[in-house]
């Protein structure tokens, strides 16, 4: 039996309706039912119940984006490292294995291919980076696993919520059996607030950059098979193979749902910083050959996109 925490959550409501479709046993928390961030409780619940895995699907993401995070630094530490770190001890001392639900926001840019070596560049919204990604596509490639977040308190600058997502993994490491999925600006066919195809569509102004994303309900497929085809434990980037950049998505949308729609985009980095957000955004390509290479299948990005778009609940 698996036990999902989170389960109220945009991500944890994804896991929940996925693992209910794959007949899998579960049993879903929420901290309204077990306080699961006080250790004694968690730790009363799991002797009861026996998992055989854990899903973490809870933390602190900030209402109605990370720019709330930079106001509530206290419960974005508490959710996104203390809580972890407390999980990943009780876990270990059970021998329960089990999964967190990280982010990619803790990497900024890629690697550029410059006289045949990979470059790492933090900001790709630069005009030479556009113009390759343009025309030479192959030339940019995302950070694999083997890369420490660039996007962190470690080597900032960084938001306060990515801080503490790059924080999170750092606490957990080598604390027992688990796997870190790290999700990247989910997406899929259903209208909601948390989408990032519902967002394209309901900002007054979009922000153009490059990105890898993560359909919803192929992470979440692809982070229960982890478990269910016995993956080695570790860090795993859970993207749709590819990057895109902001207006791709947008021609898509124009393309196939909205001929008609106009999309004004920021000007500048300037003004989005000085009008549109408060906290820093993370915009980065991620690899996720190593998911793959372990027998994980992902849609690429485009097909993802594409899909999604097609089958999208009218707006
Ligand atoms: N949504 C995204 O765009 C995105 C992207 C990348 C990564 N992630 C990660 O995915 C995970 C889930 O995000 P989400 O979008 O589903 O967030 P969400 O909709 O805000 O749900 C968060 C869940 O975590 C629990 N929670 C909230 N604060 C907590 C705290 N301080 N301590 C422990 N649990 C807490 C809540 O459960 P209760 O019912 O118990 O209150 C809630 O169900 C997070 O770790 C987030 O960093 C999300």
């Amino acid at each position: 039996m698996i036990i999902l925490l989170g389960s109220s959550g945009y991500v944890g409501k994804e896991f929940e309706r996925i693992l209910s479709k794959r007949g899998m046993s579960y049993k879903a928390l929420t901290r309204a039912q077990v306080d699961y961030t006080s250790a004694a409780q968690l730790r009363a619940h799991l002797v009861a119940n026996r998992p055989d895995f854990i899903i973490n699907a809870a933390g602190f993401t900030g209402k109605p984006n990370v720019d709330a995070c930079e106001l509530q630094k206290d419960e974005t530490m508490q959710g996104n490292v203390h809580f972890p770190k407390m999980l990943a001890g009780v876990c270990a001392e059970l021998g329960i294995p089990w999964g967190h639900v990280s982010s990619g926001c803790i990497f900024s840019g890629c690697l550029v291919e410059q006289n045949k070596i990979w470059v790492a560049e933090k900001n790709m919204n630069q005009d030479y980076i556009r113009q390759i990604a343009l025309t030479e596509p192959s030339r940019l490639k995302g950070f694999d696993e083997s890369f420490t977040p660039n996007f962190s308190f470690s080597d900032g600058p960084c938001s306060y919520y990515s801080g503490t997502k790059a924080m999170g993994e750092e606490a957990i490491k080598g604390v027992g059996d688990h796997y870190v999925w790290r999700l990247r600006i989910p997406f899929n066919e259903i209208n909601n607030p948390r989408n990032y195809l519902t967002k394209i569509q309901t900002y007054a102004k979009v922000y153009d950059n490059l990105n890898s994303l993560s359909h919803l309900e192929d992470f979440v497929n692809a982070c229960i098979d982890c478990w269910v085809k016995h993956v080695s434990y570790g860090t795993y980037n859970v993207t749709n193979p590819g990057y895109v950049s902001t207006r791709q998505v947008v021609e898509s949308i124009k393309k196939i749902l909205k001929p008609n729609r106009e999309f004004i985009f920021w000007e500048s980095d300037e003004e989005f910083y000085r009008l549109g957000a408060k906290a820093l955004r993370s915009n980065c390509i991620l690899d996720a050959g190593k998911l793959l290479a372990a027998g994980v299948n992902m849609r690429t990005v485009e097909d993802a996109l594409r899909d999604s778009i097609r089958e999208w609940e009218k707006v």
